[in-house]
């Protein structure tokens, strides 16, 4: 049964990203995954502190939830990573999350001393985010950084929900097309994985 980390990354524990997010672990529950699923609101988790405590080991300094994170980034075959766009990049929740994957950065580029631009994905994640403007540029941003994020642990973006003009609370309830669009995935996933 392959093993998936569900991450979900809004505030919001009904808003439209949550809702997409349900809908995806529930495909991928279809699919035959094993999926863990986290609510990072529910953690507590500092930012990273840039003292670089994880220089010798490659492991975080900080003695917080995001030990237990690590180890399931490192573990499982697959991600599912849920964001709202917030000022054009992920939320503060998500982003505190992928700051402290630094620590993963460096057991990749110093520790293990793999050469920078050696593709080593081995896993998939799957990234839905919503935004409430409409703009071309929209995800631009955030791609970038979930491409650099996904890095860190050896995953490639195997697949990108994004969806624009969604901005209260059940939007997305109006667009049964991308709650079916984000079960597909996941269950697509699950197969892939
Ligand atoms: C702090 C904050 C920043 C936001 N920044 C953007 C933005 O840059 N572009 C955009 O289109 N929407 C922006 N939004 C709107 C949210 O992306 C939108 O409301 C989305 O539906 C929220 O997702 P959720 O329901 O999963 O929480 C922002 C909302 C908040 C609260």
């Amino acid at each position: 049964m392959p093993k998936l980390l569900a991450i979900l990354g809004s505030p919001r524990r009904k808003g439209n990203t949550a809702l997409l997010f349900k809908e995806a672990v529930r495909g991928a529950r279809d699919g035959g995954a094993d999926v863990e699923e986290v609510v990072l609101r529910d953690l507590t988790m500092s930012p990273c502190l840039e003292i670089y405590g994880c220089r010798k080991t490659g492991r975080c300094a900080i003695n917080d939830d995001f030990q237990g994170i690590y180890d399931q980034l490192l573990s499982c075959q697959g991600l599912i990573l849920a964001s709202p766009i917030f000022f054009y990049t992920v939320s503060a929740h998500t982003k505190i999350l992928m700051d402290r994957c630094q620590s993963l950065w460096v057991r990749k580029y110093w520790i293990e001393k793999t050469p920078f631009g050696k593709q080593n994905a081995g896993k998939k994640a799957l990234f839905i985010s919503v935004g409430a403007t409409k703009g071309k540029k929209l995800f631009d941003g955030v791609l970038l950084t979930v491409k650099y994020f996904l890095d860190t642990f050896d995953a490639e973006l195997w697949k990108s929900l994004l969806y624009r003009g969604l901005d209260f609370e059940g939007d997305v309830l109006n667009h049964p097309e991308y709650l079916e669009e984000a079960y597909q995935a996941g269950k697509e996933m699950a197969g892939v994985l």
